[in-house]
C-alpha cells in the first residue's frame, strides 16, 4: 500500500501527481547555463545519516515514496562511490510504474546513473555494473589508476572531471554535455560536501526520520573545508508521512 503523505497542517492525502508537482524541477533561474542539482537525503532527528553504515534503517514508506518519485523525473542520478559501496545500488533504479510513466512521456525507461570516484575502487564484475539497467557513467580524476580505469571501461563510460578530485563544476559541465539538465544527487556526505564547497547545491530534499540514532554516525555532509561559509536555505515545502517530515529546501543566492 502506498504510504500516505499530506501537506503539513492538512489532512488531505497527496496523490503521486500532486507529489510530482510539489517536487517540480521549476527553478531554471537558480542554475543558469548548467544543470540543476537537487540533493536527496534522509536523517534521523538527531542528525545521523546512517545506522550501522547504511541509510536503510532511517527511511520509511513515505521516504521511499518520495525517493522513487524524485528518481522518476530525473535525467541522471549522481552518487558517490562510497554510497555505492555501502548501499549496493544493484539492479533496477525504478519500479515498473515509474518506468511506464517515463516511457509514456517519451523518456528513457531509467534515468542515467553517474558515480563519482577518485580511486576507482569499484568492482566491474560486481552486481552494480552487472545488473545495471543503463550503462553507468563514472566521473573520475586524471590521477586515477590507469589499470582500474581500463577494467571499468568494459562496463561503464569513464570520464575525467578533475585532477586530484572530481571538481563539481567540471562534473556538472560533463553532465550538461550529455544532455542532463536535472541532476538528482543521492549523496553521500563527501560528495555533498564537495558540491556544497563549490556552491553547486541548488536544492536539498531532506527526510527527517522520527528516530534517535545515537552513536557517532556521519552527518549528511562531510569533507568540505571549515572555511566554507554556511549556505542559507529557504524552506520551500513541508510534507509529512505520519511522524516523518519531508522537507524541501532551496538555495538562496549569496
Ligand atoms: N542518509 C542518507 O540519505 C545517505 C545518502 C547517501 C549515503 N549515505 C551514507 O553515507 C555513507 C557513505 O559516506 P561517504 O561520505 O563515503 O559517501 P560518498 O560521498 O558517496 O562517497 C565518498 C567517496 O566517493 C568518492 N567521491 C566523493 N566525492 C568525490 C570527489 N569530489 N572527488 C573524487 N571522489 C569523490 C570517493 O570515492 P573513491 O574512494 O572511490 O575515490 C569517496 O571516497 C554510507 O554509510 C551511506 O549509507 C547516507
Amino acid at each position: 500500500m502506498t504510504a500516505p503523505i499530506t501537506a503539513a497542517g492538512s489532512a488531505g492525502e497527496l496523490s503521486d501527481d500532486e507529489l510530482l508537482s510539489a517536487y517540480a524541477w521549476d527553478r531554471p533561474e537558480a542554475a543558469p547555463g548548467r544543470p540543476y542539482v537537487r540533493f536527496n537525503f534522509v536523517t534521523s532527528a538527531d542528525g545521523a545519516a546512517a545506522v550501522n553504515g547504511r541509510s536503510g534503517a532511517l527511511g520509511d514508506g513515505a521516504d521511499h515514496r518520495v525517493f522513487e518519485l524524485l528518481r522518476r523525473t530525473a535525467d541522471v542520478i549522481l552518487v558517490g562511490a562510497g554510497t555505492v559501496r555501502a548501499e549496493g545500488y544493484a539492479g533496477e533504479l525504478l519500479d515498473a510504474e515509474s518506468q511506464s510513466w517515463r516511457i509514456a512521456r517519451g523518456m528513457t525507461s531509467h534515468p542515467a546513473v553517474a558515480i563519482v570516484s577518485g580511486r576507482l575502487d569499484l568492482d566491474p564484475d560486481g552486481p552494480f555494473f552487472q545488473q545495471a539497467p543503463v550503462r553507468p557513467l563514472i566521473l573520475t580524476t586524471a590521477t586515477a589508476a590507469a589499470e582500474r580505469r581500463v577494467a571499468l571501461e568494459r562496463v561503464a563510460d569513464v570520464v575525467v572531471a578533475g585532477e586530484q578530485a572530481v571538481e563539481p563544476a567540471q562534473a556538472a559541465a560533463l553532465l550538461a554535455e550529455r544532455g542532463f539538465a536535472r541532476v538528482l544527487c543521492e549523496g553521500g556526505p563527501q560528495l555533498f560536501g564537495s558540491f556544497q564547497a563549490a556552491g553547486l547545491v541548488d536544492e536539498l530534499c531532506l527526510t527527517v526520520s522520527p528516530l534517535l540514532a545515537a552513536g557517532s554516525a556521519l552527518r549528511i555532509t562531510a569533507g568540505a573545508p571549515e572555511a566554507v561559509p554556511p549556505q542559507r536555505l529557504e524552506l520551500a515545502q513541508v510534507l509529512r508521512g505520519g511522524d516523518t517530515l519531508l522537507l524541501r529546501y532551496l538555495s538562496v543566492p549569496a
